[in-house]
């Protein structure tokens, strides 16, 4: 049974006191739902442990982090290990943000490598893809998912891809307020799953859980995540507003 979700990335935004108030605000909205949504938080670094204690009591809430450092341990002034994640509570984390990949230079040997350390180390992945407007002016966002994809995820056993999560957030929806349409997304959700169909046969593809990513907000989660092959979001902006991400949230279906 695939698992559907909503998960917050907040980047480099909130201080810890406007971490506390969101999370608390959310915490306070969704008690009155009938069905508690999934729902994966991603603070910064420093606000990890804090956020981390908030939602302890609420199993549908889980804790991401942004990023880490592919080595277990070691002289990495700077970094955080998954095993330092680990201890505060974190139990997923983002890989191949596109923030990462274009600002920060990760490409496909280094994602792989990170890919590799979270499923040592217990973190789920959420494992992100995604085509630059370029790439789809030129016809070649298919071309560019599977350059994403082929490395790390079509490499790894059964076992280990039924445990991530995979984005798909394309490059030119991402904070732009320009979303793909649902006709986009879902095309390409269905081609994500076909991929993963090809290698590891239907029931995998089928419970592998695939979030939209690019500009959702309070108007267009609904219509996004009614397609079938569109699991939920990783939202940025709009998960900063606590009436907007819980709009969001409402708009899972259960
Ligand atoms: P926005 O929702 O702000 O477009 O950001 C999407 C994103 O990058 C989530 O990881």
């Amino acid at each position: 049974m695939r698992t559907k979700l909503v998960a917050a990335n907040w980047k480099m935004h909130l201080d810890l006191s406007s971490a506390i108030e969101l999370t608390q605000a959310l915490l306070d909205q969704i008690k009155d739902l009938p069905n508690p949504p999934n729902v994966i938080l991603s603070p910064g670094f420093p606000l990890l442990s804090v956020v981390s204690d908030k939602i302890k009591p609420y199993s549908n809430f889980k804790l991401a982090a942004q990023n880490f450092h592919e080595s277990v341990s070691g002289a990495f002034t700077g970094e955080v290990s998954a095993d330092m994640l680990r201890s505060v509570g974190v139990t997923h984390v983002i890989i191949g943000h596109s923030e990462r990949r274009q600002l920060f230079s990760e490409g496909e040997d280094r994602l792989t490598a990170k890919l590799h350390r979270a499923l040592e180390a217990g973190l789920i992945p959420i494992f992100c893809i995604g085509e630059s407007l370029s790439d789809r002016e030129e016809n070649k966002t298919f071309d560019r998912l599977s350059a994403q994809l082929e490395p790390g995820i079509l490499n790894l056993s059964k076992e280990a891809f039924e445990k991530v999560i995979i984005a798909y957030e394309p490059v030119w929806a991402i904070g732009t307020g320009k979303t793909a349409t649902p006709a986009q997304a879902q095309e390409v959700h269905a081609w994500i799953r076909q991929q993963f169909h090809t290698q590891w046969g239907a029931t995998t593809a089928e419970n592998c859980t695939i979030l939209y990513g690019g500009s959702v907000n309070a108007s267009n989660a609904s219509e996004l995540f009614s397609c079938a092959d569109i699991d939920g979001g990783l939202v940025g902006g709009a998960s900063l507003k606590a009436n907007e991400f819980y709009q969001i949230l409402k708009a899972l279906p259960a």
